[in-house]
């Protein structure tokens, strides 16, 4: 039985393109994989801890081995169950929409709080950055109210969390993208939500 975490990144929750997009593919994969578990994280709904100061400052007092105060210590053990929590899937899903050509902060903060040295990826002179979150498949649905070729210089969406999730270790990304939502129509945005969540299906039988 795998364990797939569905990591919801728009607050829209029901009226979210690409939530409804995971939606879909959630429901052809609880088909397809009757006995998997899917845990949905809807990240504006989750308390997750501040990277703040004092979590930066445990990160490295605690990573180098150097002492720390108890306050550090249980700030860095909130990050560790935020990075714990996400390594125990064994499949990926993530909703993610486009926010100022790049993502909302929610789903930046999270990113914060998984990518550390020594729990998603490492680094050696010898053998320089390796990511640890290895054999593990991630789609990602995107939306965004615009629409953006894939070479274009102002998508820092895609750009930015294929290459983060690839440098943590994913090799396996598969993209489903709705587009445009908001600058065609709303006819449009729902015959390219249609279109879209069939590709979305399609993955999700194999996935
Ligand atoms: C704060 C904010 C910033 C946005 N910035 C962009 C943008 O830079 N480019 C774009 O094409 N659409 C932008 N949009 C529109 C969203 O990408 C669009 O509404 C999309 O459908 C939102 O995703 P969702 O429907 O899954 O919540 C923005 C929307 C919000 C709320």
């Amino acid at each position: 039985m795998s364990k797939v975490l569905y990591i919801q990144a728009s607050p829209r929750q029901e009226r979210s393109y690409c939530i409804k997009l995971g939606n879909s593919f959630v429901e052809t994969y609880s088909k397809t994989h009757p006995g998997d578990e899917i845990l949905t994280m809807p990240l504006f709904e989750k308390e997750l801890p501040a990277f703040d100061g004092l979590a930066v400052r445990a990160k490295y007092t605690i990573l180098h081995g150097q002492d720390h105060t108890s306050e550090e210590l249980s700030a860095w053990k909130a990050v560790e169950a935020v990075i714990q929590e996400f390594k125990a899937a064994d499949k990926y899903l993530l909703a993610a929409p486009m926010w100022n050509f790049g993502i909302p902060y929610r789903l930046k903060q999270y990113l914060d709080l998984i990518v550390q040295p020594g729990y998603t990826f490492s680094f050696s002179p010898e053998e320089g950055y390796k990511g640890l979150v290895i054999g593990k498949p991630l789609c990602i649905a995107y939306s965004r109210g615009g629409e953006y070729p894939e070479d274009s210089p102002a998508d820092f969406q895609k750009k930015h969390l294929e290459t983060i999730f690839g440098f943590i270790g994913f090799a396996n990304i598969q993209s489903v993208i709705v587009e445009p939502t908001l600058a065609g129509g709303p006819e449009t945005a729902q015959k390219k939500l249609i279109e879209a969540m069939r590709k979305a299906q399609a993955i999700a039988e194999s996935f």
